[in-house]
Order: structure tokens, then C-alpha cells, then sequence
């Protein structure tokens, strides 16, 4: 499955650097985004997550979020997500990147986890930015604001909003000083969070995608992998331990 190249580069290596996507959550049983997962009550998911949905109509808004989180509630770490723990504790220098916002990284154990697209836990106020304190009442159809009235929003990155400044610088540092770079489950079409595979690359890292089918990234990748990420990454685990 992985070439002996590439695990024979993978061994010698200090700084491993990974992004992750909805791909690899999706054995745990979360939805992804594109493909036929991508739709709620016939509604492409990707309308639901602006700020326009969040305006117009904050009750769909909010329907929709509450369904991820009492979904997200019933869901566990797979194989995937522990694999990854795994190779955490074997590299000195290991990042974690995820587009996801579904926490399962943390659960798994993961430490060094950099969120792009925030976390969906956490209750943030539209308007001025009050983050919810964890005894903080946000489970109405719209909750509001303590402090100034305001609609709230989960603490997600909703589409056209900008990404948190530290955690992308964070990952873009991650990509450009790493030596092995993986791209794991996502379509690797989002910007900004697209572009970091072709930093690792172009500072000289071997660039290794694990997905269920070939993305645009896969032309220049070093090595694909087509395969669940559950299974695929537990595999490489073994194959290290035997290394
Ligand atoms: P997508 O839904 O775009 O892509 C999921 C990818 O995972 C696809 O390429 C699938 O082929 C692949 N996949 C599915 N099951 C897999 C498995 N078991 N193992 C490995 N790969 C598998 O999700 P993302 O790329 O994460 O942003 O989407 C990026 C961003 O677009 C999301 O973070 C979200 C979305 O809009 C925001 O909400 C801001």
C-alpha cells in the first residue's frame, strides 16, 4: 500500500506535518460536505453555513447547526483519529491541521491540533464577539447574547469569513518546515486551507494524499493512496513498528 520509499523517508524524518478533512470523520459517521452527503433536508450544507442564512432566517440557521451538534454528540474517534495519535507520540515535530470542527481529533488525544474552521462547540456572539462560558444557557432555537442581546453563532468559520489568523499562520509555518506532508480525506478545494499542500511541496516535502477517490490535489502528490483513512492509516502505523 505505502512504498518502501516512502516509508524509509517517513522513519528518518523529524517533522511530519498532516491536514485533515471531513474524509477522515466520515467512518465515525459525520456527514462530509460534497458528494451526496452534502445536503440537508434537500438543502446544500454549504448554503447553511453564511452568514446570509444566519441573517435571513437564523432559526434554519440554527436548526441546522443544532442537528450537527446533537449528531456530533453521538459520534466517537475511528481508527483513523487514533492512528494519528500514534504517530503524534513517534515525531518530534508533528502538526496536526484540520478543516474540521467536530472535535474528534482532541477526543482521540491528539495535543498539537490546529483548527482552521474553529470548533462547533463553542457559542460565539455574532455582534460583539462574547464567547459563551460553558454554564452559559445556549440551547434555545436562537440563543442570545448575555452581554449585548446580539444573535450568537457557533464558533465555526462560516463561508467568505476569514480563517483565525494564528492558527493559518500556524499551519502555513507547519507545511513550509515540515518534510512529510499528508493530506488526509478532503477534497483539498477550500482555500486557504488548500494551498498548504503545495507550500509543504514546494519546500521540498514529499507529499502523500489518502482519499477515498483522486482529488485535484493528486497530480502532485508524491504518492496516493486511495483508501479509507481508517484503515489505510492504521496499516501504516503497523508497517512503522515493523520499520
Ligand atoms: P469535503 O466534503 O469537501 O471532502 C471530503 C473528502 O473526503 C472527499 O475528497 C472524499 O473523497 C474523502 N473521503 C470520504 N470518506 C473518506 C474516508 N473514509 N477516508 C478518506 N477519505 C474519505 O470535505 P473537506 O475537504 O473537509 O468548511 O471540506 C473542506 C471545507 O469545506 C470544510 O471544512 C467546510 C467545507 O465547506 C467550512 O465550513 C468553512
Amino acid at each position: 500500500m505505502f512504498s518502501e520509499k516512502f516509508l524509509k523517508r517517513l522513519i528518518k524524518t523529524n517533522g511530519v506535518t498532516v491536514l485533515t478533512g471531513a474524509g477522515i470523520s466520515a467512518e465515525s459517521g459525520v456527514p462530509t460536505f460534497r458528494g451526496k452527503d452534502g445536503l440537508w433536508k434537500n438543502r446544500d450544507v454549504m448554503q447553511m453555513a453564511t452568514q446570509q442564512t444566519l441573517k435571513s432566517d437564523p432559526e434554519l440557521f440554527w436548526e441546522f447547526y443544532n442537528w450537527r451538534r446533537e449528531l456530533l454528540k453521538t459520534v466517537k474517534p475511528n481508527l483513523g483519529h487514533y492512528a494519528l495519535v500514534d504517530l503524534e507520540k513517534q515525531f518530534y515535530d508533528f502538526n496536526l491541521i484540520t478543516q474540521n470542527v467536530d472535535n474528534l481529533h482532541f477526543i482521540a488525544g491528539n495535543t498539537k491540533v490546529l483548527e482552521l474552521h474553529g470548533n462547533i462547540s463553542k457559542t460565539i456572539c455574532n455582534e460583539c464577539g462574547h464567547e459563551a462560558e460553558e454554564n452559559e444557557d445556549v440551547s434555545g432555537a436562537v440563543p442570545v447574547c448575555s452581554q449585548c442581546g446580539g444573535v450568537m453563532r457557533p464558533g465555526v468559520v462560516l463561508f467568505g469569513e476569514s480563517l483565525p489568523q494564528k492558527a493559518l499562520s500556524d499551519a502555513q509555518e507547519a507545511a513550509a518546515t515540515c518534510e512529510v506532508f499528508f493530506s488526509i480525506g478532503t477534497s483539498a478545494v477550500v482555500e486557504p486551507a488548500a494551498s498548504l499542500p503545495y507550500i509543504a511541496k514546494g519546500n521540498g516535502a514529499y507529499l502523500i494524499e489518502i482519499n477515498t477517490e483522486r482529488t485535484p490535489l493528486s497530480e502532485h502528490a508524491d504518492e496516493v493512496i486511495i483508501g479509507k483513512a481508517g484503515e489505510t492509516l492504521p496499516y501504516l502505523i503497523m508497517a512503522l513498528d515493523r520499520y
